[in-house]
């Protein structure tokens, strides 16, 4: 059981990646702080995970409100007497982010208080945590797009996942001597409620396919792995990476028929 004795708190982890990753690590052996805004999600995550004889709690948490992230993270210590891993996942990707002309004030700041400051205020209240229980391991979610330009632009997020990239470099480099490793997650294009209005459009799915060498998205719990490796201590000399789980796409020059 690769996180036997720890507990993470999962941001996002009442659906998608979140969700798949809370269950893992469970089955790993976490205690996991379930910490979303969506209540229900959250409690059907938590009630999946102690179904299968896991142990886990919901933290109704909204990763904008920095008394909101402070609260999970006392909640995990208060619950489980330490906090051992970090998992900073939530993020939103609305329709009306596209291109710099076209995006609205209010979108973007929509977007990067969630994708942004979100793994930010997950550091500022999760990294004193994670110290006092002698070190951990921060797992930010960038993207693909943290690192190429797409010419379906969704300015705002692209820029929030260019900051977590940054972030999260940082985060590493400051953080290492005293036992804490932070990368950031950057998975391709996943098989998520995220996607699902996008995707919806077949000519939208397939203009993003061509560029897959797989030839298809990738599924939740592909990327819930990553995020295990890069939690545990099978990740013990992997710090301050960009950690690209995108089936190829950021090799490719030119993909299969
Ligand atoms: P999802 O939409 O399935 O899940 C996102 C979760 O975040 C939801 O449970 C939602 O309630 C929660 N959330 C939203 N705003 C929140 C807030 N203010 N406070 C707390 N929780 C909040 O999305 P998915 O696909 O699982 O995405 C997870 C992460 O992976 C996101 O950061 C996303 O940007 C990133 N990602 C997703 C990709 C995809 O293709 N699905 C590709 C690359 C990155």
């Amino acid at each position: 059981m690769r996180l036997d004795g720890r507990t993470a708190l999962i941001t996002g982890a009442a659906s998608g990646i979140g969700r798949q990753a809370a269950e893992l690590f469970a089955a790993e052996g976490a205690r996991v702080v379930v910490a979303d805004v969506s209540e229900e999600a959250g409690r059907a995550t938590v009630a999946a995970i102690e179904g299968a004889g896991g142990g886990a709690s919901f933290a109704a948490t909204d990763v904008t409100r920095s008394e909101s992230v402070a609260a999970a993270v006392a909640h995990a210590e208060e619950r489980y007497g330490a906090l051992h891993v970090v998992f900073n996942n939530a993020g939103i990707f609305p329709g009306d982010d596209t291109d710099p002309v076209e995006t609205p004030e209010d979108v973007w700041d929509r977007v990067v208080a969630v994708n942004l400051k979100g793994v930010f205020l997950g550091c500022k209240h999760g990294i004193p945590a994670l110290l006092r229980a002698g070190g951990g391991a921060i797992v930010n979610t960038a993207s693909f797009v943290a690192v190429m330009g797409a010419a379906t632009p969704q300015i705002a997020y692209t820029a929030s996942k260019g900051g977590v990239l940054a972030l999260t470099r940082e985060v590493a480099v400051s953080y290492a001597r005293r036992g804490i490793r932070a990368n950031a997650l950057c998975p391709g294009p996943v098989n998520t409620p995220l996607l699902e209005e996008l995707l919806a459009d077949p000519a939208a799915r397939a203009r993003r396919l061509v560029h897959v060498p797989m030839g298809r998205l990738a599924e939740a719990h592909e990327v819930a792995r990553a995020a295990l490796f890069l939690a545990s201590d099978d990740a013990a000399y992997v710090n301050g990476t960009t950690f690209l789980v995108d089936g190829g796409i950021s090799g490719a020059y030119v993909t299969p028929e």
